[in-house]
């Protein structure tokens, strides 16, 4: 990979399609195969001593893993893209790549809640200290003569602040401080988070790169100041994935563009129609004119992903179980980012700024159904929502 190289003058719609392709190496194959390995041999004593061949050993990568990583790389604009076997190992590994004993990393308050306990249960255990955040306020007073780090995720997956990336980036940078992001919601296509000040961006590829819910995986990639220390620490500690999850990997980032589009736009028509509706309080999705977020995700973010949440009026949980349990196009289940739509409630856990809310927060991921089947069901749920209150 080369240095901090951007998409050059392709559009990213064709960078997604083009990059990290090897047909040459492959015979013409479109798409890079599926390496099964572990061993790989060397032609002679000299050539393992020496270490001159490209792929060393299955755990170092193969022409599989390599296709991801460019292909990440490239969209990502970064210096080195590494893969691990989940997003939350992403958010540790990032961390981990950087901070060491007696540093301090300031995490946002909002955070995905399995990052919060990763810094609370496991990198406090290694004398790293974490204190957190508001998410959208001034970092200045949060940081520390030892903090090594400042992660963001912008908008938070559960309460979609947005958060002002740029200011944030300026501010740690002044300090000393390196920048990592979750920036599963947005993917490289929507916020080009490097471009943006951050140092790590990390991706749960188990959303919507993989986008077919079958697949957990992440990806860290670095600029050209941070590749070295991903790398390293990545390699040391064995980190890797199989190869036929990969494949399943870079199958779903060639189709990401198109259904993103296809996400936002339906996310967009039922966040619209649950709007209007007399049992919602409010709406917790950037993209939508009048969220507090908006601004900030006009000016910095391409689109928006199909997750957004929303707040019922004040409901009895056997109402909300009625509207939930019995919907015909919404999976109940924790993830998102693939074809199908989804639905859960949101377990707001924040330590020192609050999410002041009356009615229950359910999240919903518009899946690539025809919108107007799952308004249809939706409208169908909130009139059991209706009957049992
Ligand atoms: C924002 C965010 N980051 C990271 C992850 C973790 O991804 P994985 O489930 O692959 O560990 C999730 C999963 O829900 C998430 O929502």
């Amino acid at each position: 990979m080369t240095d901090d190289k951007g998409p050059g003058d392709d559009k990213p719609e064709t960078t997604i399609v083009a990059a990290g392709r090897m047909s040459d190496a492959h015979f013409g194959a479109v798409n890079t195969p599926v390496y099964r390995a572990s061993t790989i041999l060397f032609p002679s004593l000299a050539a393992l001593e020496n270490r001159t061949q490209e792929y060393p050993y299955g755990r170092r990568g193969t022409p599989t893993s390599r296709s991801l990583e460019e292909a990440i790389c490239t969209l990502e604009g970064g210096a080195r893209t590494v893969l691990v076997p989940s997003g939350l190992n992403a958010c540790a590994t990032a961390i981990l790549a950087v901070a060491g004993a007696g540093d301090h990393l300031l995490m946002l308050d909002s955070c995905y809640e399995p990052s919060r306990d990763f810094c609370d249960k496991v990198l406090a255990r290694f004398g790293v200290e974490t204190s957190y955040y508001p998410p959208t306020a001034d970092i200045t007073p949060y940081l520390k003569p030892n903090t090594k780090a400042v992660f963001c995720e912008s908008p938070g997956s559960l309460t979609f602040e947005m958060q002002d990336i740029p200011a944030i980036a300026r501010i740690a940078h002044a300090h000393g401080a390196s920048v990592l992001m979750d920036n599963t919601w947005a993917t490289p296509l929507l916020f080009p988070a490097l471009a943006h000040g951050v140092d790590l961006s990390i991706q749960a590829v188990t959303k919507y790169i993989g986008g077919h819910a079958d697949v957990n995986m992440g990806a860290i990639t670095a600029n050209k100041d941070h590749a070295a220390r991903l790398v390293q620490y990545h390699g040391t500690t064995g980190l890797a994935c199989g190869g036929d999850d990969i494949f399943l990997a870079l199958r779903g980032l060639r189709t990401m563009a198109v259904r993103l589009k296809r996400h936002q736009e339906t996310a967009m028509k039922l966040a619209l129609w649950l709007q209007a509706r007399p049992e919602v309080t409010r709406i917790l999705y950037p993209a939508l004119p009048g969220d507090p977020g908006h601004a900030l995700w006009k000016r910095d973010f391409k689109g928006a992903c199909g997750l957004f949440g929303f707040e019922l009026k004040p409901a009895p949980k056997a109402a909300v179980a009625a509207f939930v349990d019995g919907l015909a196009h919404f999976g109940i289940g924790w993830s998102w980012g693939g074809f199908e739509s989804l639905i859960s409630p949101a377990h707001i856990k924040r330590t020192v700024s609050s999410f002041p809310a009356e009615g229950p927060i359910l999240r919903i991921h518009a899946g690539l159904e025809d919108a107007d089947d799952l308004i249809a069901d939706l409208d169908k749920g909130l009139a059991r929502l209706k009957e049992h209150r």
